[in-house]
């Protein structure tokens, strides 16, 4: 009898590959017939793994012709790319959870994957174990989104979180995350922000149907968080999360960035905590809606590999078009606002020299750069005779906020811009 079962070739087995591995074992329309690692003696937390399918060479896999979907699950650009492209070419459907590469190469992949009538899913590459790619590309098909705002990073969520909960510094907080494994030996693309950017990316380009560059994604991590800043915000009402937002004006003009933000604390948003993402979009028909769940983990991100695995398997056996609505057409370019040119609200935090007029120049400065201020507050004169100011600004240019920090900078009343962080509207 003809073997029907759809065979598949692991590039990678780390814990994303292992979650895989693992989850595919249920199921006998599925045959993982090789598995590209970097080490084949090392040795793996995986009870029934056959050692007899690693290889140290992913081209056994990218050139094997028994190979139906390739899965790429070892993040990065190269050799990454090279091995998509490569495994294409050999008629291979791709499920990818690389979330770098999509977002830097995305059209030149998926245009390459349709010259070849083959498809590339991506379920876990923004959001973990929450399905939002799919959703996006199917049920909600029939919506104009405008806007997302999402939480899109667990390392930063817990860091930012424990930081809340426990009055601890950032330094403190990253290194007991290191040690327990939540935060990686080097988090420089957790905490500057680069892996919520490349998610938003292509989150982004997928809701608004445009290409959104990375280029031109805003993009700011949360090192310079202090918990004198977790502190004020919460006094004033606030949460500080690590945004990914994303908003298409009426003038067709995308806004783009990942940063760290006040948000009410009554907001959806605010109340996830720990390495919990979400994803809020507002679109029309269906209004507003937000998915939580595990953004990373072995079994989370397996979940996602596995049903695009399992979306592709169905469709091949049937027909040689398969999954049209989740093709990608990348076209057209967005147009996007830069930074500079963004209005928004500021919570802005001062240390200055208690001296008579100290507030009245701050108000100066803020009035000749067209800031208006919401609130101000100064609880008390520390010990050394400066002050602590906290100010949240009503709506204004960014434009404007940044020549008034630089007046903050060279105001004779004011010893230091301790941060400014940017507040929902
Ligand atoms: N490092 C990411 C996070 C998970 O902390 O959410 C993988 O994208």
């Amino acid at each position: 009898m003809e073997d029907r079962r759809i065979k598949i070739g692991l590039i990678g087995l780390g814990t994303v590959g292992s979650g895989v591995y693992k989850t595919l074992e249920s199921f006998e329309e599925i045959e993982i017939v090789k598995i590209a690692v970097k080490n084949k003696n090392k040795n793996r937390n995986i009870q029934n793994l056959d050692y007899s399918l690693l290889t140290e060479d992913p081209y056994e896999i990218v050139n094997n012709p028994e190979i139906d979907i390739v899965c790429e699950l070892i993040g990065g650009i190269n050799p990454a790319f090279e091995l998509i492209e490569k495994s294409i070419k050999q008629g291979k459907h791709i499920v990818t959870a690389n979330k770098e590469l999509l977002a830097k190469k995305g059209e030149e992949i998926f245009n390459f994957a349709e010259k070849y009538n083959k498809v590339i899913l991506y379920e876990a590459a923004v959001a973990g174990g929450i399905p939002i790619i799919m959703p996006i590309k199917t049920i909600l098909a029939g919506n104009k989104i405008n806007k997302l705002e999402a939480i899109l990073n667990g390392t930063t969520n817990y860091i930012l979180t424990k930081m809340d909960t426990e009055n601890s510094s950032y330094d403190e907080v990253l290194k007991e995350s290191q040690t327990l494994g939540y935060a990686e030996a080097d988090p420089t693309s957790d905490v500057e922000g680069y892996d919520a950017a490349y998610k938003i990316t292509t989150l982004a380009t997928l809701a608004f149907k445009q290409k959104i560059r990375i280029e031109d994604v805003y993009r700011e991590g949360i090192t310079k968080i202090r918990s004198e800043d977790m502190k004020a915000a919460n006094d004033l009402g606030y949460k500080i999360k690590l945004i990914a937002s994303a908003k298409m004006d009426d003038e067709n003009c995308a806004d783009v960035r990942v940063h760290p933000m006040l948000i009410p604390k009554n907001s959806t948003l605010a109340h996830i905590n720990y390495v919990t993402n979400a994803v809020s979009l507002t679109g029309h028909p269906v209004g507003h809606i937000t998915l939580s769940g595990p953004g990373a983990g072995e079994f989370p991100t397996a979940s996602s590999v596995v049903g695009d695995i399992l979306a592709i398997a169905t469709e091949i056996k049937t027909t040689d078009y398969p999954l049209p609505m989740m093709r990608c057409n990348h076209n057209k370019i967005a147009k996007c606002i830069n930074i500079l040119d963004t209005q928004n609200k500021y919570y802005l935090s001062l240390n200055a020299k208690n001296n008579k007029g100290v507030i009245g120049n701050i108000g100066n400065i803020c009035a000749e750069n067209d800031i208006s201020l919401e609130s101000i507050v100064q609880k008390y004169v520390c010990s050394d005779n400066t002050a602590d100011i906290t100010v949240i600004t009503e709506t204004c240019c960014e434009k404007n906020m940044q020549n008034a920090v630089k007046a903050f900078n060279e105001s004779e009343f004011i010893n230091k811009v301790n941060n400014l962080i940017r507040v929902q509207i």
